[in-house]
């Protein structure tokens, strides 16, 4: 087990306290605030354009704190013409209520995997640290990002992928229990049934390897934080709670939905994206099941849904969007990112 202070030095932040990267509701002047605050920010690298990557890394390299960005380490899928159409009719009826034309083809929002462009691209900023969702990228491309001096962190949904990612040269390991909002992170197995909750999860990792262990998933407050550290863990890293804070660009339907009783029933769902994700259960997680094999594979199912997004969006309704979110929403709160970042720091032993 490593302690806070390990790990705030490892990160050479003030506090141990790691804002999750969340793509698509985030981007960096919510990092820059909790970084600023005495956290880690984090920037979500996955949707962004390399024009908008760039930008976005001039704006965190202008601050005099560390900061962390995010990548993907998914395979592309082969595109299924015959899924492709199966979703798209199991969209059908949708498209009439809305009055869209079904046939009509949207791209999946681009998810793209870290490759050596986006290193090219990445290595003049060299970020203090570069977390990874779904693995580590190749064993070259990690010695580039490990060799311009960046920490390295990854996420594990069991012990089996905890023990990887520190065999493998994690820095330190983001334990992400059940509850956590947004995609899950796991990547040697896709059995849902082998991932554990954050009680279970981060003592067992804690026990398996020697790098520190950050606490994710439904930690939303100062006595979460009291508690991973009870369980072993040297830090947290925290998504929902920061999804109301004004430096979220998070949109009016989500919010309005973290903010309201739906907020306390959420469910992992692969309709919008195709890979298995905590959000708050909507209409069509309700309708069609929140785990339907017709969705196409990560990240295409989320192209056909777009048109319908945009659409009910429009009416104010959430019915098509992804409302990802853990399975505590307590800690949301539309109040300045540092002041969620203080909150959290305030469950931390004197240090
Ligand atoms: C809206 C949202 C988007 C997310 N996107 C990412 C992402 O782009 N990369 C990543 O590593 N984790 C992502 N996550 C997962 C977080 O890293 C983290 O595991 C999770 O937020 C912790 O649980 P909590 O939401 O209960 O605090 C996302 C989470 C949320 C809520």
């Amino acid at each position: 087990m490593t302690t806070p202070q390990a790990l705030s030095a490892l990160l050479r932040t003030e506090w141990p306290i790691i804002q999750a990267p969340m793509a698509g509701v985030q981007g960096s002047a919510l990092a820059i605030a909790v970084s600023e605050a005495g956290g880690l920010g984090s920037l979500p690298a996955a949707m962004l354009s390399p024009e908008a990557l760039e930008k976005e890394l001039i704006a965190l390299s202008a601050m005099a704190r560390p900061w962390n960005v995010n990548f993907f380490c998914h395979r592309p899928p082969v595109p299924d013409e015959q899924r492709e159409a199966a979703w798209r009719r199991a969209l059908a009826s949708y498209s009439a209520e809305l009055g869209l034309d079904p046939a009509a083809a949207s791209a999946a929002p681009a998810r793209r995997p870290f490759d050596a462009a986006i290193a090219d691209l990445v290595e003049p900023f060299r970020p203090p640290v570069v977390s990874f969702h779904f693995g580590l990228p190749s064993p070259e491309l990690l010695a580039r990002v490990k060799g311009w001096g960046s920490v390295v962190l990854s996420t594990a949904t069991t012990v089996a992928e905890g023990r990887w990612l520190a065999d493998h040269g994690a820095d330190a390991v983001i334990a992400q229990g059940l509850e956590a909002g947004g995609h899950r992170g796991h990547f040697l197995s896709e059995d849902l049934t082998e991932q554990l909750g954050l009680a279970a999860l981060v003592p067992q990792v804690a026990a398996a390897v020697r790098v520190p262990v950050i606490a994710a998933g439904g930690v939303a407050d100062a006595a979460g934080v009291a508690a991973a550290r009870a369980l072993g863990a040297a830090g947290v890293q925290v998504g929902t709670a920061y999804l109301l804070c004004p430096e979220a660009t998070t949109s009016a339907v989500h919010r309005a939905a973290l903010a309201s009783e739906a907020a306390r029933h959420t469910a992992l769902t692969t309709l919008f994206s195709g890979r298995p994700a905590r959000g708050i259960v909507n209409r069509l997680m309700r309708e069609l099941g929140p785990m339907n094999p017709v969705a196409p594979a990560f990240p295409l199912a989320g192209g056909a849904l777009l048109p319908l997004r945009a659409a009910a969006e429009k009416l104010g309704r959430g019915d098509f969007s992804p409302l990802w979110a853990g399975q505590n929403v307590s800690g949301c709160r539309a109040v300045p990112a540092a002041e969620v970042t203080r909150a959290l720091a305030a469950g931390l032993s004197p240090r």
